[in-house]
């Protein structure tokens, strides 16, 4: 285990595992998320997904890798077979796609800090084209997508405790202090409550299938679940950790930030009168506004801090994302470190650009298929394929790993070390009834309902 690595304390654990959950997902997907689902009808299908299926599958995943202190691959293996190692490997897969394509989201974040610390964005009239041709900008995407990797490689290339540790242990509060400060603004301005009411009161006839597939696909996006990145975080802790805690602690934290970002964007859209459901855009829009609004220097840097913690956020994402791959390869292959975290770190790069050019560089990207009644680009089908669907599957195929083949009784076992009060307890019974009946039968449903509807136009519900 010495020559793998490990953290160093629990907190240490902890703050990585939740510096990987807080990223892009809670502070630019999940308002738009919710905002083209009905606000609060997204909020409360999203708060039930993560407590009765995101929570569990946390826990299984960590379980798993502490259990074998394998990468994903290797546990699936250890633990089942060969077969079953399958599953490990789509994890792995999911986490490299997912991986490419995150990364030119943020890059578009690392472009925007750089243009509002040491450009003229406060000084554009409309964001939204600005936005749209930003997006489409090969040479600046290259550039900036190019250089978050690079900053990745660095850091994975150093190990687990260098770099990773240290840098979520001072940058989330950081980032959770400044989006408070954003929230107490947001509230003061005009129409400000219309946006708190469409954000916390849920109108019920806006829940569908589409709805909960998206809260759902939200909830393992946003809590990096489903490709292994936790079962290879899970790896590196110690016996002596509470897991049923700390996962509760990530979870916590993770959903905390989605929420305040919501409270922090709704108040803000309603204000200036855009729409709720402007999609991606919504936060790379609405936020210069206000930026703009509280004049030229104080703007300037709250701004300029605002994108960089954003970009810290996706960092210790990325990280996490490029852990996943290098522990395989460093588990599997032996190779040193350093060599296969560059080495992964160019060719996802690589498999990105496609997605990168997606976003109006290039037409026949741009508008590479046609499903769910729209035109979509290689962007959009990457994250339908290996985040809105492949991580649920990831999910449906653990917690039916953990119930019928590896066994409760075990799984228990492994959770009890660091945690004698956890047999019998209330949080044993609940993950039982979870892992064993409640995401098994949810996800396999779910999974059937969100293939047919959008690649086959087939509506069940
Ligand atoms: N949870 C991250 C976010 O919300 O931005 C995304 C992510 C990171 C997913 C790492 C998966 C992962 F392994």
């Amino acid at each position: 285990m010495s020559t793998r690595g490990a953290f160093s304390s629990k907190i240490g654990f902890v703050a990585a595992a939740a510096g990987s959950a807080v990223g892009l997902g809670n502070i630019w997907r999940f308002p738009y998320e919710a905002g083209q689902h009905g606000g609060g009808a997204f909020l409360l299908v999203y708060l039930i997904c993560i407590v009765l299926i995101g929570y569990p599958i946390m826990s299984g995943e960590i379980t798993l890798g502490r259990n074998t202190r394998s990468n994903p691959y290797r546990a699936y293996h250890k633990l089942g077979n060969r077969n079953w190692s399958l599953v490990g490997i789509w994890g792995i897969i999911c986490g490299i796609m997912f991986l490419s394509v995150y990364n030119v989201v943020a890059g578009w974040a690392f472009g925007y800090f750089i243009e509002i610390t040491f450009g003229s964005l406060l000084s554009i009239k409309d964001f939204d084209a600005h936005f749209d041709a930003s997006i489409a900008d090969v040479s600046d995407n290259i550039i900036y997508s190019f250089a978050f990797m690079f900053i990745t490689a660095v850091i994975v290339s150093r190990g687990i405790q260098g770099g990773i540790e240290k840098a979520s242990k001072i940058l989330m509060p950081l980032l959770l202090l400044l989006l408070l400060g954003l929230i107490f603004y947001s509230l003061t301005l005009p129409n400000a409550m219309e946006g708190i009411k469409y954000y916390l009161v849920p109108d019920f006839s806006l829940i569908n299938i589409e709805t909960i597939y998206s809260a759902l696909g939200q909830a393992f996006f946003s809590l990096s679940l489903g490709m292994g990145a936790l079962i290879t975080y899970g790896s590196y802790i110690s016996k002596k950790d509470n897991i049923v805690v700390s996962a509760g602690l990530v979870t916590i934290t993770d959903t905390l930030v989605a929420f305040l970002a919501g409270l922090m964007i709704f108040p803000l859209v309603f204000s200036i009168g855009q729409s709720p459901a402007a999609g991606p855009g919504l936060v790379f829009v609405t936020l210069p506004v206000i930026f703009q609004q509280i004049g030229p220097i104080a703007g300037k840097i709250i701004g300029s801090g605002f994108f960089l913690l954003l970009c810290f956020a996706a960092l210790t994402s990325t990280i996490s994302l490029l852990e996943i791959p290098t522990t395989f390869l460093v588990d599997e292959k032996k190779w040193p470190r350093k060599r296969i975290a560059w080495i992964s770190a160019i060719i996802i790069f690589i498999i990105g650009l496609p997605s990168m050019l997606s976003q109006g560089a290039v037409e026949s990207l741009t508008h590479f298929l046609y499903y769910e009644g729209q035109s979509k680009s290689v962007f959009d089908f990457v994250f339908d394929v290996f985040s809105d669907i492949g991580l649920p599957l990831g999910g449906l195929l653990m917690v039916i790993f953990i119930a019928r083949k590896w066994g409760m009784k075990k799984f228990d076992e492994e959770l009890s070390k660091g945690n004698s009060n956890y047999s019998g307890s209330f949080m044993s019974t609940f993950l039982h009834i979870t892992i064993k009946w409640i995401a098994p039968v949810f996800l396999a449903i779910i999974f059937v309902v969100t293939v047919l509807q959008k690649f086959f136009g087939i509506h069940i519900f």
